[in-house]
């Protein structure tokens, strides 16, 4: 449905927001653009909604090029991290503004009002003003202006940023259920990734203006492509070192927690830098009998309780501190701050990248 051509776009002579993007996004789709700030994700966007233009590269629609269209011949819906309703209108007013800009007649405006604020279960507060509601039902009220047009494609960005914690997750869920409710395409930008975890089809990963990898949420998170993604993605622990051996897609590498035997998770080279990725859930506390193919021994750090599951922090080395996640209660009650612990993992839960990305 949306494709992106080898867009740029280059701020001034030396910002190069976004580098050679190459993305398509299929109907139907609820595709989310994830990076740190400052990595290219709102740019993506306006030159999609139009309010941007590249420096070079196509964006097409269905097929159309619209590089250069203007926002208003797009046909997208748009809401923004702040939500921008008129203040002194009442919500009413505020859907059925860009209905009459664009002259509708009174009935169908009021018809598409009704129908959109029942989108967003708010249809009793449509004589209120913006401040006499809550954030997130504002933000709702904002989801239900950018659906008024019965938009195909609905781009947000940073739409749930200003609300609390259990409001953000509520909102989450009622997004994704209703853009499968009204077959809409979605994108939309984040720098939550457990929010582009829970949301997206498919998640496309931003570092410094470029695509770094684009797939769904249990590849970024099982097969992250480089580095950056595997520490961004999730929680991982990362382990640097020199590259000892490299050889059908098995890897070695010398770290202060001694060898270390991963998976080959990118082109390496015997003797250059690496950093091993492993993730806290796939490391667990060896009793004195066991082995795994990583043991690695230290003292432990610290001892974190979270509710369902716990969390301890094991000191190897000078400066290395692995963090393990476990899910067992008890295991974390038997044991002692200060106390040595012996950890382990297998070959196959660690990953072996370049250091550098
Ligand atoms: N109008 C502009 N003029 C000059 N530089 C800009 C402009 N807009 C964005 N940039 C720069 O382009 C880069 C990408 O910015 P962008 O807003 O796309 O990042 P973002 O991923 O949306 O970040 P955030 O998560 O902070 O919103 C940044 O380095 C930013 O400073
Ligand atoms: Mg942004």
């Amino acid at each position: 449905m949306v494709v992106f051509d080898r867009v740029t776009k280059i701020f001034g002579s030396r910002v190069h927001a976004v580098h050679e993007l190459n993305l398509t996004v299929g109907r139907n789709e609820f595709l989310t653009l994830l990076g740190p700030s400052g990595s290219g994700k709102t740019t993506t966007l306006m030159m999609l909604a139009g309010f941007d233009s590249p420096s070079s590269g196509r964006i097409e629609l269905d097929g159309q090029p619209i590089t250069h269209l203007p926002p208003n011949k797009r046909e997208m819906g748009v809401v923004f991290q702040n939500y921008a309703l008129f203040p002194h209108m009442s919500i009413a007013q505020n859907l059925a503004f860009p209905l009459e800009a664009r002259g509708m007649g009174k009935l169908a405006i009021r018809d598409r009002v009704q129908k959109s604020i029942e989108l967003v279960r708010l249809g009793d507060h449509l004589e209120k003003r913006p401040g006499q509601l809550s954030g997130g039902q504002q933000q709702r009220i904002a989801l239900a202006r950018a659906l008024i047009f019965q938009p195909k494609i609905v781009l947000m960005d940073e739409p749930l940023s200003a609300l609390d914690k259990q409001l953000r997750e509520r909102m989450q869920l009622e997004i994704k259920a209703l853009q499968r409710q009204l077959g809409i395409t979605v994108i939309f930008v984040t720098h939550d990734q457990s929010e582009a975890l829970v949301m997206s089809d498919r998640v496309a990963v931003f570092d410094h203006g470029r695509l770094q990898q684009v797939c769904d949420p249990r590849s970024l998170y099982d097969k992250p492509a480089n580095a950056f993604i595997a520490g961004f993605i999730g929680e991982s622990n990362m382990l640097a070192g020199t590259v000892m051996s490299c050889q059908g897609g098995a890897t070695n590498v010398s770290t202060a927690a001694g060898m270390i035997a991963a998976r080959t998770g990118q082109e390496l080279s015997v003797g250059g830098a690496a950093v091993v990725s492993v993730r806290p859930e796939a490391i667990r506390i060896l009793r004195d009998d066991e082995t795994a193919a990583n043991t690695v021994g230290g003292t432990l750090q610290e001892l974190i309780f979270l509710g369902d599951h716990s969390r301890i922090l094991v000191r190897v080395g000078e400066n290395t501190l692995l963090s393990v996640k476990l899910d067992d209660k008890n295991a974390a009650a038997a044991l002692s701050l200060h106390a040595p612990v012996r950890i382990g993992w297998s070959d196959a839960d660690g990953l072996a990248f370049a250091a550098n990305g």
